[in-house]
Parts: C-alpha cells; structure tokens; sequence
C-alpha cells in the first residue's frame, strides 16, 4: 500500500462496522470474526504497513477510531465493544514504541455521533442519556481528530468525544 500511496505520513484508521445485537446469543461466531475483521485487524495492518516508514522519516501520526463502547460495554454489542477495546492495547503498545521517533499514536473515542451510519438521524432518547443533552456531530469528531494530528505532545492517549458519557 505505501508502493501505492507513497509516503504517508498520516493513518486514520476510521472505517468500522457496528451491526447490534441485544442478546449475548444472538453474536454469532460470523459476527465476531466480521467485526474483529474490520475494526481491529484491519487498523493492525495498516499501522504495521505503515508505521515503519513513519519512523524512518521521523514523523508521523496514527489515529485509531476507538468508541465508548470500549470502556462501557456500550449499545451495539460484545463483539463491537471487544474490537474497539482491542485498539486500544494496539495505541498503547504502538505509542511505546515509537514516541521517540516523531509518530505519535492514539485512539479516539465517540459516542452517539449523529447523521452517520451508525447513527443515521437524530435520537431524542438516545440524547437524554448523554449528560450535555444531545449527540456529537461529525464536525466535533473531525474537529479533535484535526487537533490531535497537528499535535506532537500527545501521544498514547485513549481520547472520549461523548459528551460526558465517560468521564476519563
Ligand atoms: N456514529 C457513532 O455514533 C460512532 C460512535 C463511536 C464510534 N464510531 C466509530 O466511528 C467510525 C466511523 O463510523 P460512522 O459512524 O461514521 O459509520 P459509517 O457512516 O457507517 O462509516 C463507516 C465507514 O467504514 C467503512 N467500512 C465499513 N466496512 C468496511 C470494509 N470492510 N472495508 C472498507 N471500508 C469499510 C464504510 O465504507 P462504505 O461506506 O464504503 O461501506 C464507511 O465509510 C467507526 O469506526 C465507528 O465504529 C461511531
């Protein structure tokens, strides 16, 4: 892939699916491995393709797109939640091992973003349970995510964006 796209200085590991299932029986083996699939081996391969390159250039930033879900269980279910807390021992073992090469590495952690896939449209119920009253915007992820890329200093940070949902 870096044949193909040339240097790449910035991974945001941003694609993820999130299919609920209310029930622990309801998770089928197929749903488990789909969601590991996607949200986790897919974000590995990607910083292990990249991040190598990043450290011979001494630059880089990886930003995985973590979720709630990883600290609270959340509302889509065991195998959404256990993929996204994965990426966050990823974070940590990456960032380790290459703060002193100019690659930071972190993971973001939204809830209840509105208008996206996973979201599409407004909740009034889902809203009441957020402590500032309503749902983040893609704008507010973007926003951060823009922040913690232009930032050298913050590195093996798991980050929350959930309007208080999940005090860190
Ligand atoms: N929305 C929320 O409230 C929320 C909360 C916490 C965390 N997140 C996280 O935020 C990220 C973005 O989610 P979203 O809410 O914006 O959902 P979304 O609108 O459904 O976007 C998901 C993206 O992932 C891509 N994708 C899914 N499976 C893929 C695959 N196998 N190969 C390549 N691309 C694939 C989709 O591409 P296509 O459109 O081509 O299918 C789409 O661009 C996800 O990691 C999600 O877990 C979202």
């Amino acid at each position: 892939m870096a044949e193909e796209a040339g240097d790449v200085d910035v991974l945001v590991a941003n694609a993820g699916v999130g299919v609920r299932r209310d029930a622990l029986e309801d998770v089928t083996r197929e749903d488990w491995h789909a969601h590991l699939a996607v949200n986790l081996t897919a974000p590995f391969l990607l910083a292990q393709r990249l991040a190598p390159g990043m450290r011979e250039r001494r630059f880089g930033r990886i930003v995985f797109m973590s979720s709630v879900a990883a600290f609270t269980g959340g509302i889509v279910g065991p195998h959404y939640a256990a993929s996204k807390a994965g990426l966050h021992g990823l974070t940590h073992w990456l960032a380790s091992r290459f703060a002193g090469s100019g690659v930071t590495v972190n993971a973001i952690a939204p809830a209840l973003i509105e208008d996206t896939g996973m979201l599409p449209g407004g909740s009034e119920e889902l809203a009441r349970r957020v402590p500032v009253g309503r749902l983040g915007t893609p704008a507010e992820v973007a926003d951060l995510t823009l922040a913690v890329i232009r930032n050298g200093y913050i590195t093996n940070q798991l980050i929350g964006i959930d309007g208080g949902m999940f005090p860190h």
